[in-house]
């Protein structure tokens, strides 16, 4: 059996960086909090809570006494200035590429643009970029949606940073019918398309592509679609636990690939659970 691991599976460098300021943090101060967990792990989100980092769901959680961490996707420009109102040391590892994608909202809307906005309407990033629109805003999530949007003069579209160039794409053809001027800032992130393209290349090649991340990580769910499409066994799992031996008989090549949030640890013990299912295999057929 041949493994085939994607290049850039795993923490994109924005999650590396919030994760290392956390593990910072977490070093030299107590009553660390981050708001909603630092990423969509539950593997590393627990083993964060055991060096005492706790994630709050609700802001009004959050006391005097707290360092707050605020997470790679960012919060709304509300919840920043609230927190400021507090009084709270807070430490902000917002990826600079989501700054982006809030000042490129906040820009367009200056401009006079009605802003649209591509992306997953409940994630908290795409919450965060819509409360720096200081005006009109649409949400779409793909491009039947886009449809529906009214006619207006001059529309300005930006994307949630993982989100897919291809339907992103998509969007931006079906708006251009929707105004008069268009205005795209495109600002998905190289990370998530690298990451997507690379998991391509390797879905098309292999029997079986196991999609390694948090169930509840959009951007995870995203390349689990995109290996789908060209693998029909494609598995989405959080840990080696989900798999099992007998998913691999008559399996010649698998692929594997990690979403953005997705420590290198599971990806490994995904790799060395692979290897040892290979040389089983291979004593068997040597026996
Ligand atoms: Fe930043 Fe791109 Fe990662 S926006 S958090 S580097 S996926």
């Amino acid at each position: 059996m041949k493994i085939l691991v994607a290049e850039h599976a795993g923490f994109c460098f924005g999650v590396e960086r919030a994760v290392g300021i956390v593990e910072d943090t977490a070093n030299k101060k107590s009553n660390v909090i981050t708001l909603g967990p630092i990423i969509h792990n539950p593997q590393l989100v627990n083993k964060l809570k055991e060096k005492g980092v706790l994630p709050l769901e609700n802001i009004d959680e959050v006391k005097d006494v707290h360092t707050v961490i605020i997470r790679s996707h960012g919060i709304t420009k509300d919840n920043y200035e609230l927190l400021k109102n507090k009084g709270v040391e807070i430490i902000d590892a917002t990826c600079p590429f989501v700054i982006k994608a809030h000042n490129s909202a906040m820009k367009l809307s200056k401009e006079g643009y009605s802003v649209i906005v591509f992306g997953d309407k409940n994630h908290p990033e795409v919450k965060g970029i819509v409360s720096y629109v200081e005006g009109e805003y649409f949400l779409v999530s793909n491009s039947e949606e886009a449809k529906n949007l009214p006619f207006r003069k001059k529309y300005g579209l930006v994307a949630q940073t993982t989100q897919n160039s291809q339907s992103f794409e998509e969007v931006v053809s079906v708006v251009q019918d929707k105004c008069d001027e268009l205005k795209v800032i495109n600002t998905i992130c190289n990370a998530t398309t690298h990451r997507q393209e690379a998991a391509k290349e390797v879905a098309k090649q292999v029997d079986m592509m196991i999609v390694i991340g948090g169930k509840n990580s959009g951007n995870t769910r995203r390349l689990f679609e995109i290996c789908s499409e060209l693998c029909k066994n494609t598995v989405h799992i959080e840990t080696k636990d989900e798999l099992s031996e007998k998913m691999f008989e008559n399996i010649e090549k698998v692929g594997i690939t990690a979403g953005a949030s997705t420590p290198d640890y599971l990806i490994k013990d995904v790799i060395n659970y692979l290897e040892e299912v290979k040389n089983e295999r291979e004593r068997k057929e040597n026996r």
